[in-house]
């Protein structure tokens, strides 16, 4: 089984992948949260500074693009190959207005026929743009609104290489709530037998694993996000090793607070960053209620970390209760 680490705006940048890959190894790819192709053809200093091969030596990186235009695709594409990354995965699944807006992330499922060019177009001049020796995976939803909607927006994706697909099993509609449909995810697999797809949504324990390993035989990749802020030993643990200790947690947000401390401007952005990882390493304190919102309301260095340092003191780590049933 490979265990891939979510692509997650704000969270899973190259400073949290090293850390990660430092302490936890073993995830067999990390994707970044998703650069933007524009019609600039030029990427943010932010975006170029997480693709850069010096802030990634040594991880297995996989490019994400947000793009709605093929042509500024192939660029975003083509420049993510020159700095040697073999794979691109293209985000078809970020539920944000604005975005949606722009005809991009989801807004691209709302359209099944021009998705179908999209591709069209794009492994059209694959070759021609530089790019023959790299491959192009997706990170999809099911659709916009209705579930259903999978049926139209598949029989795209079957009719092109695309090298894996990812499938977040929530409509955009869905946004993060509930249980991802497990049933609509049973149906395209077995519509589409041998698509590579791989699984996203809500494996937070062993447990989860479990269940979709039973549900969906065969399965060969998963995905994880929230859980793996929360528990960054989780596919350590799905791979029958340790469970993530109280010890491990604590050097793992020294490291990643240290690092951050060091590359953002100011403590106030640091602390905000780090409050960010804090909604989902929360959930490894159930019981710490108190000391996660004093950790929540610390505004300054002395405050923030003389909050982490009652909370590693007094907190309890707890078995994370299983998400899929
Ligand atoms: C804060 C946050 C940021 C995210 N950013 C991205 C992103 O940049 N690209 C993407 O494809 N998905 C993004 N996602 C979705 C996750 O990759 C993942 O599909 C989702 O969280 C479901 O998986 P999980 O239940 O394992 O967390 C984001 C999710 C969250 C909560």
């Amino acid at each position: 089984m490979k265990f891939y680490f979510a692509p997650m705006e704000g969270l899973t940048g190259h400073v949290c992948r090293r850390v990660h890959h430092a302490l936890f190894p073993g995830v067999d790819r990390y994707y970044t949260p998703f650069v933007t192709a524009t019609h600039t053809h030029s990427f943010k200093q932010k975006e170029k500074h997480d693709l850069a091969p010096e802030n990634n030596e040594g991880l297995p990186v996989v490019p994400q693009i947000l793009a709605r235009d093929p042509e500024d695709f192939l660029w975003a594409a083509s420049y993510a190959a020159s700095l040697g990354y073999k794979e691109v995965n293209l985000n078809l699944g970020c539920p944000v207005g604005t975005v949606v807006k722009h005809g991009r992330g989801s807004g691209m499922l709302s359209d099944p026929e021009g998705l179908d060019r999209f591709f069209d177009a794009v492994f059209g001049k694959w070759e021609e743009a530089g790019l023959s020796g790299v491959s192009l995976s997706v990170k999809t939803r099911l659709g916009m609104t209705e579930p259903s909607e999978w049926e139209r927006i598949f029989a795209v994706y079957a009719s092109y290489p695309l090298s894996e697909i990812t499938v977040h099993a929530r409509t955009r509609e869905d946004a993060y709530k509930g249980i991802p449909r497990l049933d609509v995810y049973g149906q395209i697999r077995e519509k589409y037998p041998d698509l590579p797809l791989v699984y996203n949504g809500n494996v937070f324990t062993p447990e989860d694993l479990t269940l979709i390993k039973e549900r969906f035989p065969g399965t060969e990749a998963v995905m994880l996000g929230r859980g793996l802020v929360a528990d960054p030993a989780l596919v350590r643990e799905l791979r029958g090793g340790e469970s993530l200790t109280k010890k491990e947690l604590r050097a793992f947000h020294d490291r990643l607070y240290g690092e951050l401390t060091e590359t953002m401007p100011g403590t106030t952005v640091v602390i905000g960053k780090m409050k960010e990882y804090w909604v989902h390493m929360g959930a490894m304190f159930p019981e710490s209620g108190k000391q996660l919102k004093a950790l929540n309301k610390a505004r300054t260095k002395v405050e923030y970390e003389g909050a982490v340092r009652v909370l590693f003191n007094t907190g309890h780590l707890t078995k994370r209760k299983r998400s899929l049933i």
